[in-house]
């Protein structure tokens, strides 16, 4: 059971991902990305066949997602059943119809308990936990809560540098059209109460790792 939850939300090309696994490397901590159950959820609506808008056959299909996520950040892996899902869960075809799968509310009660069982198996001391709601919703008592912003140019440019092969118009343009969408279900563009926010726009990434890491510390 890790003693510690660092609950670290923001929108998409904040860093929170990277910046969270490299600081729970950093702290022998583990990790936990709740934006890839929600993502491997997506990938296995469509390899069913679902209809990624159909709410209620999504929450029909939930019972048979056999879903493990590794919370060692040396050793992350996604799977679905025997298939690792690790890549195929960053496709843009996943993330054109994750929203839609992530608004469903009996989709978001159910990855919640699946999220808080997995923090309270965690074997080491901490767990950092990254997402849109962890803050808020999944951890709201959580003793270090954390909101990782950037300006909205400078989250496009770092997103659009990861993915070389595709049109950087084309991925600023997804990237904003799932911002406006998962912001109507969680707000994770303001801190609530008790959060500290840290601002990325300014910060190369071991900054920005170090500036995570200064909370922790300053908050256990
Ligand atoms: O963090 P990432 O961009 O991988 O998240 C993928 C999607 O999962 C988000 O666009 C959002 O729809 C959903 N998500 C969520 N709540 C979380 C984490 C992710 O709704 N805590």
């Amino acid at each position: 059971m890790a003693d510690i939850v660092v609950a670290v939300d923001g929108p998409a090309g904040s860093g929170k991902s990277s910046v969270s696994k490299a600081a729970a490397l950093r702290l022998d901590f583990n990790f936990l990305d709740t934006g890839a159950a929600y993502r491997a959820l997506a990938w296995y609506v469509i390899e069913r066949g679902v209809e990624a808008g159909d709410p209620r056959a999504v929450v029909d299909i939930l019972p048979d997602w056999d879903y493990h996520i590794g919370v060692d950040p040396d050793t992350y892996a996604v799977h679905v059943g025997e298939t690792d899902v690790t890549e195929a869960i960053r496709e843009p075809r996943i993330s054109g119809v994750v929203s839609s799968v992530a608004r469903v509310p009996k989709v978001r009660s159910h990855v919640n308990d699946m999220f808080r069982d997995i923090m309270r198996r965690a074997p080491k001391d901490g767990i950092i936990v990254e997402g849109r709601d962890i803050t808020t919703v999944v951890a709201p008592d959580a003793p270090v809560r954390i909101l990782l912003t950037a300006a909205e140019e400078v989250r496009m440019a770092r997103r659009s540098a990861e993915l070389t092969t595709e049109n950087a118009g084309d991925v600023a343009a997804q990237l904003r059209k799932r911002d406006a969408a998962d912001s109507r279900v969680v707000d994770f563009m303001t801190a609530a109460d008790g959060v500290v926010t840290v601002d990325s726009t300014t910060l190369d990434f071991d900054q920005t790792v170090d500036a995570v890491l200064d909370v922790i510390a300053r908050q256990t």
